[in-house]
């Protein structure tokens, strides 16, 4: 008895030991149970660009709790491009000792200690698309730092990576991020370029699917090399990629534009709508310390959050398009079901929309709104009111670029 409890130590131990000693066997699926619904946060680089510092960065935590954005869900404080200084003698990454002269960990302990969670982004490649120190041939090294840091979120660019696979170079960073044993959430950005909708799910949390966004509702912009897309663009480009998207892997149609100056205050309200229909990832790109009512207003509305964050993770889908006016729906949990009128026009439409007329089926999520077998009553999610019901036909007019967003729960 007692040599056969001997003996089972003896494996016990040999194989612990020989599994954790073992370099070459790698894990490349992401931590899972992170992300269950789209993730919700700020990051520096559509208001900042490279001018990133931890005062700015401190400030950005505490509006986050000020102004209510916390308390909406938001929980990300991520610093983009340029906080980097450079590599030590060892070759472990350090943050610009000028503008991050704390240190990145006192930094992340602060936002820890708002409750929120710190984000940092580097790129696959050699050099980050601002030209600063990239990962390859650092990966391990660079997560171990990571994990030592606090970080809880990391955004991973594709800028200077000739010669290399994505699904390879984005695995290899996952497995690094395990090896380093901290969760942290991995945002592949790759732009889309070679399909990471098809091997995203298993190696990171969300991944973008286009080009950056542009300041403008619905404009290209030609930066000669590459473009930058608007609002509606970016919008068109997520045609036929909703079923890669459910909770833990979500479709990212990058971070959004809201109080950055350039859209009306109905293109602020239909960017968000459409993120929320989407299922996209909740990033705020503006400055949160300084925003007005408005885009405060737009980006804490809880309806519309409800409707982006609902548990089913079903992302929403075109129905139809009638005169500029295109028709999206997302189901819900519970039976209920978003619905959100989007006019594309800058002239004021007029919809009419009669539920009756036929039941629509969602074949992803096997949902059919069917009013012959169940009415629904209605809210209207930016003004608050009670819309009336499905046993009416919907009559509303519509500014231009705005929406009409309803939520639909069962009349039982
Ligand atoms: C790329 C990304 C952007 C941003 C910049 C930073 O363009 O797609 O979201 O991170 O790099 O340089």
């Amino acid at each position: 008895m007692k040599k056969f409890s001997f003996l089972a130590l003896f494996l016990s131990i040999t194989i612990t030991a020989f599994s954790q000693g073992n370099n070459y066997v790698q894990n490349y699926n992401k931590y899972e149970n992170l992300a269950l619904t789209p993730p919700m946060g700020w990051n520096s680089w559509n208001k900042f660009a490279c001018n990133v510092d931890e005062n700015m960065i401190r400030q950005i935590a505490d509006a986050m709790v000020s102004t209510g954005m916390k308390d909406a869900g938001y929980t990300y404080i991520n610093i983009d491009d340029c906080w980097h200084g450079g590599r030590d003698s060892l070759g472990f990454i350090y943050p610009d000792p000028v503008r991050f002269p704390s240190g990145m960990k006192a930094l992340a302990d602060y936002i820890h200690s708002k409750g929120l969670k710190i984000g940092i982004y580097s790129d696959a490649g050699s050099q980050t698309c601002g030209g600063r120190p990239g990962s390859r041939g650092y990966e391990f090294q660079d997560a171990l730092t990571y994990a030592a840091w606090g970080i809880d979120y990391l955004k991973y660019d594709w800028c200077n990576t000739e010669g290399l696979k994505a699904e390879g170079a984005y695995k290899t960073i996952t497995a690094a991020l395990r090896r380093a044993g901290r969760p942290i959430v991995l945002s592949i950005c790759e732009w889309g370029n070679d399909k990471p909708w098809e091997w995203g799910p298993q190696v990171g949390h969300l991944w973008r699917t286009t080009g950056d966004i542009y300041n403008c509702f619905d404009c290209i912009k030609d930066h000669g090399t590459w473009k930058a897309f608007g609002v509606m663009q970016i919008l068109d480009k997520q045609d036929g990629l909703r079923r890669y998207a459910g909770p833990g892997h979500w479709n990212d149609p990058d971070m959004m534009e809201i109080g950055n100056g350039q859209l009306t205050p109905a293109e602020d309200r239909a960017h968000f709508s459409m993120w929320a229909m989407l299922a996209a990832p909740l990033i705020a790109g503006n400055d949160i310390r300084s925003m007005d009512k408005e885009t405060q207003e737009v980006l804490t509305n809880k309806d519309v959050i409800a409707v982006n964050q609902d548990s089913l993770g079903v992302q929403g889908f075109k129905h139809e398009t009638r005169d500029s006016v295109e028709t999206w729906l997302k189901p819900m949990k519970n039976g209920a079901w978003a619905v959100c009128f989007l006019n594309r026009s800058t002239k004021v439409k007029s919809i009419e929309f009669n539920w009756q007329e036929k039941p629509i089926v969602d074949e992803l999520s096997k949902r059919e709104l069917n009013t012959a077998v169940r009415q629904y009553k209605m809210k209207n999610l930016w003004t608050k009111k009670d819309a009336g019901t499905t046993k009416k036909v919907l009559k509303a007019t519509i500014q231009g670029h705005d929406v009409l967003m309803l939520a639909l729960t069962e009349i039982k």
